[in-house]
């Protein structure tokens, strides 16, 4: 599995889909760029989502709002105060994690011992010394190549709220144990359970939009205002504050604080969505699996909102729309689930939420949630901005086309309210990771090692047709300028591939990339204008006029696309 996933990426690094951000400089961990045929694919995966959920709806409209957010903005939504992690420093390997994802200790109860696993000889050397001198002195530890094992006496599992657990550790002068609490989880790579507290560690990237440097201001104001370690704090935020802006840490807030105007200037009355695509930003402590966890990635939203009587039908409706979209596009269909979240999983805003999952090479992993926010955010922001985002509805009946008895309707007419919003997010950047892996498949042919091909769905491939005359000779040049121009005149990415290589290796090395068709422009071309035009995943070609090539591939793009 491993080994078919670093496949993956080095295909993608290759063919020009992702590359190490400022990789010339040693890279910065957790940034990506995409290549060429990235940007394709990602414009694909935006636009098939764009054109079901905006363009072929007449209650969605679109968006873009800034990604710079003031204070009061994200005070008001709670993010300022709730959306953290918790986080933890391990004090032997200086490694920072989230204790959640963090595994239980490894005990081997039989013999009594902890095992800490060091990356080599060296530094279990050196980590012992400094368990012993530091950590926990007096400490009963052995080194056994690349391991040291402390010597437990007694070990007291926590509750399942990570409280009451406790390791006492023989100690040298075999008097008292050395005693530390066990919260139920190590730090990951070494099973070290030499832990700080768990502090919350907010995820948003703050920066101050200000022309003066603020940092001068702050040693100017602190000297004279602050007597005090937590007045230094006080006042440095105090000073802070009025140019503080933050990266959003998702699109969505920027939909809500224009919810009047939307539905001023666009006429519209709920049930509507509003949709926003656009990069968001989250100081992630752990980043992971590539594009899967990065501090800066992209976010495709949709807020759609309701009367409070009719948020069921539509939570329910939405998460059965997403998660066609994510089939319709799937080649390994039962590598795509829903997961409903449990209490303790839900985010500050959210009465319920599903995730729509993908089963990544290292297991299943969350690529969308479908969220039922209530009137959660509205209403913050009314009580923080006077906004007037009440809506008042003077037939109470609903929606046509809902069910009454799906809803609970108001006894009262006019009725007031203020709306219930189901959300859609989906990361586009996981969504392509989980397409690539979705797509990737190695062929096997007689003798030849095997070669990549990727059966991403014609609507998201990067690259729509290649066009390859024969020989490379110029006379194949006018017919197979003339497709590639009527491909391209439609919005497909198409390229002519006019090099002297065999054209199987040319066909290869578009399987490679995806590409759903190659034409190929030949002798009997010249004679009677017509191409041969094959088919990625199974071979099969077929002979056409040339001028039939772009009604062909229109027809298997629009295929199955019927939602
Ligand atoms: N507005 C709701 C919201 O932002 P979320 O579950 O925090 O909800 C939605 O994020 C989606 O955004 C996730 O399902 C995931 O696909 C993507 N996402 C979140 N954090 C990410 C990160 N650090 N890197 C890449 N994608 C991320």
């Amino acid at each position: 599995m491993a080994q078919r996933f670093r496949a993956l990426l080095d295909l993608c690094k290759r063919r020009g889909f992702l590359y190490q951000s400022a990789e010339i400089y040693g890279g910065l961990r957790g940034a990506y760029d995409y290549g060429p045929l990235g940007v394709e694919l990602k414009k694909n995966i935006l636009k098939s989502w764009w054109q079901r959920h905006v363009y072929w709806r007449d209650d969605v409209v679109g968006l873009d709002t800034s990604i710079l957010t003031p204070h009061p903005v994200l005070k008001a939504s709670g993010h300022v105060d709730e959306f953290t992690d918790l986080l933890v420093d391990c004090m032997l390997t200086k490694e920072r994690f989230r204790p959640d994802k963090a595994p239980a200790l490894h005990y081997l109860s039989d013999m009594r011992q902890i095992p800490i696993n060091a990356p080599d000889k060296a530094t279990a050397k050196l980590w012992k010394d400094t368990i012993e001198k530091h950590v926990a002195p007096g400490i009963m530890a052995t080194l056994k190549g690349k391991q040291i094992l402390l010597h437990v006496k007694n070990f007291v599992q926590p509750d399942e709220n990570g409280n009451g657990g406790r390791i006492d550790f023989d100690s040298l002068d075999q008097q008292q144990p050395i005693s530390i609490d066990y919260h139920g989880y190590v730090e990951p790579n070494s099973n070290s359970p030499f832990l700080t507290d768990s502090r919350p560690f907010n995820l948003m990237f703050k920066t101050f939009l200000d022309p003066i440097d603020p940092i001068d201001r702050i040693i100017q104001t602190t000297t004279e205002t602050a007597g005090s370690k937590t007045n230094v704090r006080e006042a440095v935020d105090d000073v802070l504050r009025p140019s503080t802006v933050y990266l959003r840490p998702e699109t969505a807030q920027g939909v809500f604080v224009n919810f009047e105007q939307v539905t001023r200037t666009m006429n519209k009355r709920p049930p509507f969505g509003i949709a926003q695509v656009g990069k968001s930003f989250r100081n992630e402590i752990r980043l992971e699996h590539g594009i899967f966890r990065t501090p800066e990635f992209e976010q495709l939203e949709l807020e759609y909102f309701c009367p409070p009587w009719e948020s069921s039908h539509w939570f329910k409706y939405w998460r059965e729309l997403r998660f066609k979209w994510w089939l319709d596009h799937a080649c390994h269909k039962e590598h795509f689930r829903q997961r409903d979240h449990t209490s303790n999983e839900m985010a500050h805003y959210a009465t319920g939420c599903t995730d729509v999952e993908y089963l990544y090479p290292w297991g299943w992993g969350e690529i969308e949630g479908v969220a039922n926010r209530g009137n959660y955010d509205l209403t913050q922001h009314i009580k923080n901005s006077n906004a007037s985002f009440e809506v008042v509805q003077d037939n109470v009946e609903p929606t046509p086309g809902i069910d009454t008895d799906e809803c609970l309707l108001p006894t009262e007419s006019p009725a007031r309210y203020v709306p219930h919003v189901i959300e859609s997010s989906c990361g586009l950047n996981r969504a392509m990771l989980a397409y690539l892996c979705d797509a990737f498949h190695q062929v096997g042919e007689d003798g030849k090692p095997p070669r990549s091909v990727l059966k991403l769905h014609p609507r998201l491939a990067p690259v729509k047709c290649a066009v390859m005359p024969l020989t490379g000779k110029p006379e194949f040049m006018p017919i197979a300028e003339s497709v590639a121009r009527s491909l391209r005149r439609q919005g497909w990415y198409t390229m002519v591939e006019s090099q002297k290589l065999k054209i199987g290796k040319r066909y290869y090395r578009h399987d490679e990339i995806g590409t759903p068709w190659c034409v190929t422009v030949d002798y009997q071309s010249l004679e009677d204008n017509t191409v041969t035009i094959r088919e990625r995943d199974t071979g099969d070609q077929q002979r056409l006029h040339w001028k039939e090539v772009q009604h062909y591939i229109s027809e298997r793009l629009l295929e199955d696309d019927d939602s």
